[in-house]
């Protein structure tokens, strides 16, 4: 077989290679002066906040100061994305966290990590068929765009649930930074404007939408102030009183305009709507302990499934960017998201086969599968009509993750959304809550793909009060009772690979938190049968070779906007936001 091996121990310069020089030794070419530059790395002693906007992590930064904790932070920088960020997560939807606290004895017992659930679900009048026809075609937009796009959100149960157990500072002081940016504003940034200007025409069609969002029905520019006096005022009523968003004024309001617009959410929908602690998916990789969100997401499943098939393979041996690694990583890729499709659902309504999918066996079955010279199509990994083969759509990079360390070495890792870039595109009018389009993460009907592509069948079709699945992977890795790392990140069906990939980087490649979030990136999800490639970030030389190895390589620009922590062996930590998004990696005590 051609091998192409580039065994250095110095991870910098495998990864960067092609980045520094637009001519080396391994061929990179003009592609390389696209790449994603190195993100900014931050060293702190004392706690850590990270997040994807530097209001966001500056609130979470201000609560460490103030003496309190990582759920504190956490939920500071929350509310504050939903204020500073809201095209891609807030109070109208949903997400996953999972909580870590140290250990009495590091020398015996291991962190404890505990998963929250509270991911949006259906609604009780939700139907199996709710976005089929008379024909019994999809109505594809249905799911995506207004009222009835939207699934019952969880963000504010959650946040006081994991601050009423775990938080230090008052509820009240958290929401504090957000009140303020709604009030008095922020500045957008040309992040925002490009979200805007793709869903202008839906969020138009929204009175309340767009009376916050657009000048007139005309996109904002960078540096234009953003105020959201509604959601300031909301904002309050939720620091006086939560329990308002699900049975208070709040609540009334969401199922009036509900009730008007077509929409299916009850004020008995929010009323019983409750975040659900779920035990975490941990595994082993190396000597770390690896654990992830549980079904209903399917990112600890495949986040393990896929570490599970690289096993012992010296991946720092073969090279990050040996095309022998990116090859058995895809095929890897490409068996969990082919399991994915058929085996993963709510938990709560479908029996979801997780000891299998992550068992040692399994991964061992899967990899002697996997030929290291040719790729397996898709429909051999798993068999799929024709029709389904062809269809592809892939729209959305939205989603926000943060993470925060404290001093106590307690970490946060929550990934959450209102899935498309805002959402359904319907704010609740009087309210500034933007809502979620959550529901189109079901398999709308079986073989239709979701807004990114991912195709699903019987275990996650809709159906009352049930959870749609996610691909999000909030982890937290340790060893011998010590942090080593968390991490998150957004976009869709990437979330799984990207995660995967920082992950090696810290375990496999030693990189730093800097290198780790911001080396190219590549992901495959079994449909459509497409090696994606970040653009600037492989070689010609390892481009052709897995061209030759039969992958149908399609080069994209950098997607992720992932965020990591770093405990280095000294206890000091090191964080670092994505370069692809706007986020910063803020110390406390700095
Ligand atoms: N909405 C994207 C996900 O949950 O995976």
């Amino acid at each position: 077989m051609p091998q192409i091996r580039f065994p250095k121990t110095k991870s910098q310069i495998l990864i960067f290679s092609c980045m520094a020089v637009s001519i080396s030794l391994f061929g990179c070419t003009s592609n390389s002066q696209k790449s994603v530059p190195l993100a900014e790395l931050k060293r702190s002693k004392e706690g850590m906040v990270v997040s994807a906007h530097p209001l966001a992590s500056e609130a979470g930064k201000l609560m460490l100061e103030k003496g309190g904790n990582a759920v504190d932070a956490a939920v500071a920088t929350a509310f504050a994305i939903s204020v500073v960020e809201p095209f891609s997560a807030g109070i109208g939807g949903g997400g996953f966290l999972l909580l870590g606290t140290p250990p009495e004895n590091s020398e015996t017992q291991q962190y404890k990590i505990r998963a929250l659930d509270f991911r949006e679900r259906a609604p009780k009048a939700a139907t199996r068929n709710m976005y089929l026809n008379e024909k019994g075609e999809v109505d594809k937009r249905a799911s995506l765009d207004g009222h009835l796009a939207v699934g019952v959100p969880g963000t504010v149960a959650r946040l006081y649930n994991v601050h009423k157990y775990y938080g230090k500072l008052s509820w009240s002081e958290l929401l504090k930074p957000a009140i303020r940016y709604a009030r008095d504003g922020f500045e957008v940034s040309d992040i925002f404007v490009s979200r805007l200007e793709r869903r202008l025409e839906v969020i138009n069609k929204n009175p309340a939408a767009r009376d916050i969002f657009t000048k007139d029905g005309e996109v904002y520019q960078p540096g234009d102030l953003l105020i959201q006096t509604d959601k300031a005022q909301t904002l309050e009523t939720i620091a006086k009183n939560p329990q308002s968003f699900y049975t208070g004024k709040i609540a009334e309001a969401i199922a009036t305009d509900m009730a008007k617009a077509g929409g299916l959410i009850t004020l008995e929908d929010l009323k019983d709507y409750t975040p659900i602690w779920r035990e975490p998916i941990c595994g082993k990789f190396r000597e770390a302990r690896v654990c992830a969100m549980p079904p209903p997401s399917s990112g600890g499943v495949h986040l393990l499934q896929i570490l599970n098939i690289v096993g012992e393979t010296n991946l720092q041996k073969w090279g990050r960017e040996n095309p022998d690694t990116i090859h058995l990583l895809t095929e890897a890729m490409r068996v969990a998201y082919a399991d994915r499709s058929k085996y993963l659902g709510d938990p709560d309504f479908v029996e979801v086969p997780v000891k299998e999918l992550t068992s040692l066996s399994y991964a061992q079955k899967r990899r002697e599968e996997i030929n290291l010279e040719k790729v397996r199509r898709s429909s051999e990994v798993e068999p799929v009509s024709p029709e389904v083969l062809r269809s592809h759509i892939w729209e959305s990079p939205d989603t926000t993750h943060l993470t925060v360390v404290d001093a106590e070495r307690n970490v946060i890792s929550m990934t959450y959304t209102i899935n498309g870039s805002f959402g359904a595109g319907v704010v609740t009018a009087g309210t500034g809550i933007l809502l979620n389009n959550e529901m189109d993460d079901f398999a709308v009907a079986p073989g239709v793909p979701n807004l990114y592509g991912l195709v699903g069948g019987e275990a996650n079709a809709i159906a009352p009060r049930k959870t749609p699945l996610s691909s999000m992977t909030p982890t937290i890795v340790t060893e011998n009772g010590r942090l080593i790392m968390a991490t998150g990140a957004p976009g869709g069906s990437t979330i799984i690979t990207t995660v995967l990939q920082v992950v090696l980087n810290v375990l496999e490649y030693q990189m730093n938190a800097a290198e780790a979030v911001s080396a190219p990136r590549f992901h495959h999800q079994w449909l459509p049968d497409k090696l994606m490639l970040e653009t600037g970030g492989f070689s010609e030389v390892t481009v052709n070779e897995l061209k030759q190895r039969g992958h149908n390589v399609v080069m994209r620009r950098g997607w992720g906007n992932a965020n990591v922590i770093v405990m280095d062996e000294t206890g000091i930590l090191e964080g670092a936001a994505d370069p692809r998004g706007e986020g910063e990696a803020m110390g406390s005590g700095e």
